[in-house]
C-alpha cells in the first residue's frame, strides 16, 4: 500500500473466478490493488454462505497484497483467532453481531491485527463513539449485507459525510464503503469522504476487459 494514494481500492474476492483464482490475483497485482476483501458469511447473520480462513492462508502464500476479512457472522469472537492465524492483516467486525464491541475489537488488536468496524445501513454512527481510539477503519454498508450486486440504499451518501464529520479528529481512521460501488457511484462516495472502496461485481469484476485495466480506469475516474 503506497501512502501517497488518497484512496484505496479493495478487491472483493467472492466476485473473482473461483476456478482461476490465481490468474485473477495476478491481475489484481498488475492493477496494483491495495487490499483483498474477503466476505465471510455464516447463513445466520446474513442469508448466504461465504468464504473461509483456509482460502486466506492459500492466497497469503502466493501474494503480498494485504487481506481484510469482513466477518458477517454471529459470535465473531470465536473465529477471530482463526482469521488472524490464516494471515488476515485486518479483521472487520459488524457492530450488530457482537454484544461486546469493545471486547471484540480488543481481541483483534491484541493479536496484532488491524481492526475495522462495519455498520449496516440502519445502524447509527453513534455505536462507534467510544471505540474510536482503538480502531483503524469504519466500513459503511451501502447495501444490506450478504447479497452481491445489490443497488446502493438511498441515504448511504449522507451517512458517508456524517461519518467524515465525526472522524474529524481521527484522520488515520479509514472510511470504507462496501456494496453498491459502481463506476457511477464511486466518485460521489469519494467526494462525500470515503477513502477506501470495496470493488466487486459492478466495477473491477464486471465481465469484459482485463481486471487490471478496470482497476486503472476506476483509479483514473476517482482522481
Ligand atoms: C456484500 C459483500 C460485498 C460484495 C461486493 O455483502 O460484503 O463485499 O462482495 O458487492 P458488489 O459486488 O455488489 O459491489
Ligand atoms: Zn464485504
Amino acid at each position: 500500500m503506497t501512502s501517497k494514494k488518497t484512496f484505496l481500492l479493495s478487491a472483493s474476492i467472492i466476485c473473482a473466478n473461483a476456478l482461476d483464482l490465481k490468474a485473477d490475483i495476478r491481475q489484481l497485482e498488475d492493477g496494483d490493488v491495495d487490499y483483498l476483501h474477503f466476505d465471510i458469511m455464516d447463513g445466520a447473520f446474513v442469508p448466504r454462505l461465504g468464504l473461509f480462513p483456509e482460502m486466506i492462508a492459500s492466497i497469503k502464500a502466493i501474494s503480498k497484497i494485504p487481506i481484510s476479512a469482513h466477518l458477517m457472522i454471529e459470535h465473531p469472537d470465536n473465529f477471530i483467532p482463526a482469521f488472524a492465524k490464516a494471515g488476515a492483516d485486518m479483521i472487520i467486525i459488524h457492530a450488530e453481531s457482537t454484544r461486546h464491541l469493545d471486547r471484540s475489537i480488543r481481541l483483534v488488536k491484541n493479536i496484532g491485527v488491524k481492526a475495522g468496524v462495519a455498520l449496516n445501513p440502519a445502524t447509527p454512527l453513534s455505536v462507534i463513539d467510544y471505540v474510536l481510539d482503538n480502531i483503524d477503519l469504519v466500513m459503511l454498508m451501502a447495501i444490506n449485507p450478504g447479497i452481491v450486486g445489490h443497488a446502493l440504499i438511498p441515504g448511504a451518501m449522507k451517512k458517508i459525510s456524517d461519518l467524515k464529520n465525526k472522524l474529524r479528529d481521527y484522520p488515520n481512521v479509514l472510511i470504507e464503503i462496501d456494496g453498491g460501488v459502481t463506476f457511477k457511484s464511486a466518485p460521489d462516495m469519494i467526494k462525500m469522504g470515503a477513502n477506501m472502496l470495496v470493488c466487486g461485481s459492478s466495477t473491477i469484476f464486471k465481465p469484459g476487459e482485463l481486471i487490471s485495466k478496470k482497476i486503472k480506469e476506476l483509479r483514473q475516474l476517482l482522481k
